[in-house]
């Protein structure tokens, strides 16, 4: 049995104050929940307030970004050995919207991927099709081929460490979600060809996050599918009270 996990990711909302005051609401509503692995990814500037506030609780953090090199000239960049002293867990890699917006590309995110793990930082590796594509047949090419990509030169001993998060990107934000088997349809490719790149045990063990407007409202529906281990909410875990929810109702 895979062990669910839940994260946040805040985006670009919540200074240092806010977002330690958020942190701090979450974790009473969370008080008592076991059995799930839960992580929050603030902004940059907020890791540090945050992980004051998280210290020795089961609320883990996750960095939004993260360079592949461990310092020197990168502006604006954040490398690993800075997210492991902050107390990163995680760090989500390739997310559509850095993708999109700010041009990361496969090869890119791969290196992450690579460098996150060498660190011992697990990545959350974000994959998704656009409506186009979703439309015209290719979900499945396009979903594979990221996973793929951003997964060439990780060792099988590796593979538990990683999570996939699949996110349509037509249902980032839009208040669309995919149907429950819409995505398990992907999730099951994606374990499938897990399975292909390391093996079939460790497929096993990799979780699946379905990610793109995640609510209280329909989480249930989702994690009741046999390849959906959890959930990447963007908008709904800006409120400790829905994200606490979407947790408990993963368990
Ligand atoms: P959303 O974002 O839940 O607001 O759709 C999900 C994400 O981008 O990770």
């Amino acid at each position: 049995m895979r062990r669910p996990f839940v994260a946040g990711n805040w985006k670009m909302n919540k200074g240092p104050k806010e977002a330690a005051a958020l942190a701090g609401q979450i974790l009473s509503e969370i008080a008592g929940v076991n059995n799930v692995d839960i992580a929050i990814a603030p902004v940059a500037i907020s890791l540090a307030s945050v992980h004051l506030v998280l210290q020795n609780t089961n609320l883990k953090m996750a960095a939004q970004n993260m360079f592949y090199e461990e310092s020197g000239a990168y502006t604006g960049e954040l490398s690993p050995l800075m997210l492991n002293e902050i107390g990163c867990k995680y760090a989500i890699i390739g997310h559509s919207e850095r993708r999109q917006i700010f041009g990361e590309d496969d090869e890119l995110i791969n290196r992450k991927t690579r460098a996150a793990i060498s660190h011992g930082i697990q990545p959350i590796v974000c994959c998704g099709e656009t409506l186009e594509e979703r439309e015209s047949g290719s979900t499945n090419d396009k979903v594979a081929f990221q996973v793929k990509a951003a997964l060439s030169g990780i060792r099988m001993e590796d593979a538990s460490k990683i999570t996939v998060a699949y996110e349509p990107i037509w249902a980032i934000g839009t208040g669309r979600t995919a149907s429950p088997e819409q995505a398990q349809e992907v999730h099951a490719m994606i374990r499938n060809l897990l399975a292909e790149i390391f093996n079939s045990a460790a497929a096993d063990q990799i979780r699946i996050q379905y990610g793109g407007s995640v609510k209280p409202a329909n989480i249930e529906e989702l994690i009741a599918k046999t390849d959906i281990d959890g959930a990447l909410v963007g908008g709904a875990s800006l409120k400790a009270d829905s994200f606490a929810a979407i947790i408990k109702a993963c368990v």
